[in-house]
């Protein structure tokens, strides 16, 4: 059984702000970093931290080799990353004193993805595979039906959301994992049976921010609740969570503990700076 995660790979740059800033205001930053990032790449890089082996499939531009690179180091499977012409995406994080954040998104090589790199990507996979998609590359919805005719598991975070999302064919779908922002896009709701009614074959994962997470199928429901930390920057978190937990089912565990352990790896990654370089390593939460 092999991993493929089909997603974005973006160049964070963040700057810490007293707060953050309102609509027709100029602030000023206190700090500004450069940090690898994009919820495809995160995801990778915590399946890989998890212990999974995982196939990063997506696009940079000629100024991301070093997030491909930054991939392969954590033991991510960049085969399937094409670098092309077009910028690769980037995202501008303001966090605050909370450690809250505001991202501005630029999509840029994660939008150009064409139908040649999607099949030929997906051809390395078969039955009994597992596709993970988010919500910052194009054709999710030819990705989701592709993988599907193959036999491929799919697994959706459809991050950030956007309208769009209630089009895609969602009853495809095996596992979802959705934030309140999501669940209410989706369902109208940060209700677990709503959005069940909607991916009626899926597992269902609801995180909800400082209060934990809760998980949802068809023979069974939990809230496991999240560890108390002081948060300095939230970024990755949910990214951390998902790459955890499906490392956990894939390892076989059964879903509570996997979610156990996805929780103490995503409150470990709020109390860290940046999103990719937050995600902690299985030994610090074994
Ligand atoms: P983000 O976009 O900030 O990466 P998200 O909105 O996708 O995250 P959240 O529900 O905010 O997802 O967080 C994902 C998981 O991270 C939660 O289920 C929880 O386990 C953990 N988490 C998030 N914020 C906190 C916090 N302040 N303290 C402890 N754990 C947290
Ligand atoms: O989930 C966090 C990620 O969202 C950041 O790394 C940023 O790139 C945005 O895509």
């Amino acid at each position: 059984m092999n991993i493929l995660n089909f997603g974005s790979l973006n160049i964070d740059l963040v700057y810490q702000v007293e707060h953050i800033a309102q609509p027709g205001e100029t602030i000023s930053s206190l700090a500004h970093q450069v940090f690898a990032g994009g919820k495809g790449a995160n995801q990778s890089a915590a399946l890989a931290r998890a212990g999974a082996s995982v196939f990063h499939a997506g696009q940079v531009g000629p100024d991301g080799q070093w997030l491909v690179d930054k991939l392969a180091g954590l033991g991510v499977n960049v085969q399937h990353i094409r670098i092309g012409d077009v910028p690769t995406g980037h995202a501008i994080i303001q966090v605050d004193h909370h450690g809250q954040n505001s991202i501005v998104l630029f999509a840029g090589a994660n939008a150009q993805i064409d139908r040649g790199a999607i099949d030929a990507a997906l051809s390395h996979f078969d039955r009994g595979d597992i596709l993970l998609l988010q919500n910052e590359i194009n054709d999710i919805s030819y990705i989701i039906t592709s993988a599907t005719e193959r036999g491929l598991t799919i697994c959706l975070n459809p991050a950030p959301f956007d309208p769009e999302v209630r089009a895609y064919p969602l009853e495809l779908v095996d596992l979802l994992i959705v934030n309140e922002t999501e669940a209410a896009g989706l369902a109208g709701a940060s209700d677990p049976a709503a959005l069940a009614s909607l991916c009626p074959r899926a597992q269902i994962v609801l995180t909800l921010g400082a209060a934990g997470a809760q998980y949802h199928s068809p023979t069974e429901e939990f809230h496991i609740p999240a560890s108390q930390v002081e948060a300095v920057d939230t970024t990755g978190a949910g990214d951390t969570f998902i790459g955890y937990f499906l490392q956990g089912l894939t390892a076989d565990m059964a879903a509570r503990d996997a979610m156990a352990r996805a929780v103490k790896a995503a409150a470990l990654c709020v109390t860290r700076p940046g999103a990719m370089d937050s995600i902690p390593a299985a030994d610090e939460i074994d």
